[in-house]
């Protein structure tokens, strides 16, 4: 306790020192986010990548989250506390592998979520995030005609949630983040089971989504209680109906932004152990530490960049 009071004034002193604002993504422990200048989903830290003021940027979340507010912010320093701090979804597809996809498919719009590399999103027309995937892929539609070939990825299961919302088929990449695709649709339908008055809070990296939609009769999610967002998009549910049960399908750190967000509301994982590693990978000895010896900075090669800028920046824009 007195332990993290002393690192977090360290924290707040040395960010005050360099001129750096701290971002961290919802699933960060709790006491990163407690220091944090602003917590949030991916787009929420993108645009506040976009728009920060300070010469330093302490990313406190995972590589390409990093790697996109340099993009964005290409002449600040982004440090990350852990070069480790990778992600499974992003590391399944490479910018060779979707250059060889594009040649099968030419004349397709590329639309990747925002968990890939810069390598990746140099090679993309369109990024998105969870928040706005489907947005930007009617905005795809509106803009190049209802019939245009997408190639979506990495992630199949929010790819399959976009193709059910539009009512359109896609080229979808078989990638998968490996923390959501282990919340089952066994676990979500126990959890449900013993909380039968809860809503369901479910994000659409979930490779459970649909079957836990047809064995609830199919047909609208919402219409069962079931509402896919991404964890932005959560907070504001709860904040919404701060009194009800929620059964929560995603990363369990969640857990403690939304019950910061609505004290009252009774909040159950549907999956105890679905923990991302990499993003416990960031801790407050390690972001003191970055911010006192200015380590890692993340920088994404200038050529890179600026391919990789058009698409984060529709990104930002839509939605
Ligand atoms: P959002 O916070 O944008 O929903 O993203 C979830 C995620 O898995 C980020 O790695
Ligand atoms: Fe990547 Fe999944 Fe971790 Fe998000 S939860 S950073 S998608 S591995």
């Amino acid at each position: 306790e007195e332990e993290t009071a002393e690192l977090s004034r360290e924290v707040r002193a040395l960010a005050a020192e360099r001129d750096a604002v701290i971002l961290a993504h919802n699933y960060q422990v709790p006491e990163v986010q407690a220091v944090a200048d602003f917590v949030g989903d991916s787009l929420a830290l993108s645009r506040q990548a976009a728009a920060a003021r300070a010469d330093v940027i302490a990313f406190c979340g995972v590589h390409f989250m990093a790697e996109t507010a340099s993009v964005l912010s290409p002449d600040k320093t982004v440090l990350i506390p852990d070069l480790e701090a990778g992600c499974s979804l992003s590391d399944s597809v490479t910018a060779n592998e979707l250059r060889n996809w594009k040649s099968r498919h030419p004349g397709a719009v590329v639309v990747m979520y925002v968990n890939t590399s810069a390598e990746v999103k140099a090679e993309t027309d369109y990024c998105c995030t969870s928040s706005n995937a489907v947005q930007v892929v009617e905005h795809v539609y509106r803009e190049h005609g209802p019939d245009t070939e997408i190639l979506f990825g990495p992630d199949v299961w929010l790819g399959s949630y976009v193709e059910r919302v539009t009512g359109r088929r896609m080229h979808v990449w078989p990638g998968e983040c490996h923390v959501h695709a282990g919340i089952t649709a066994a676990d979500v339908v126990r959890a449900r089971t013993a909380h039968p008055d809860a809503e369901l809070l479910i994000h659409p990296e979930c490779a459970s989504l649909d079957a836990v939609v047809e064995s609830a009769g199919g047909g609208e999610p919402v219409s069962h209680g079931i509402h896919v967002l991404s964890t932005g998009g959560m907070l504001n549910r709860v904040r919404e109906h701060p009194d009800r049960e929620y059964v929560v399908a995603t990363e369990t750190g969640m857990l403690d932004p939304l019950t910061r967000a609505a004290p009252r509301a009774r909040l159950v994982a549907a999956n105890e152990r679905a923990v991302c590693k990499y993003m416990k990978m960031i801790t407050l000895p390690k972001l003191r530490d970055s911010l006192r010896e200015g380590r890692f900075e993340v920088r994404v090669p200038p050529a890179v960049a600026e391919r990789a800028r058009t698409p984060i920046e529709r990104m930002v824009e839509i939605g």
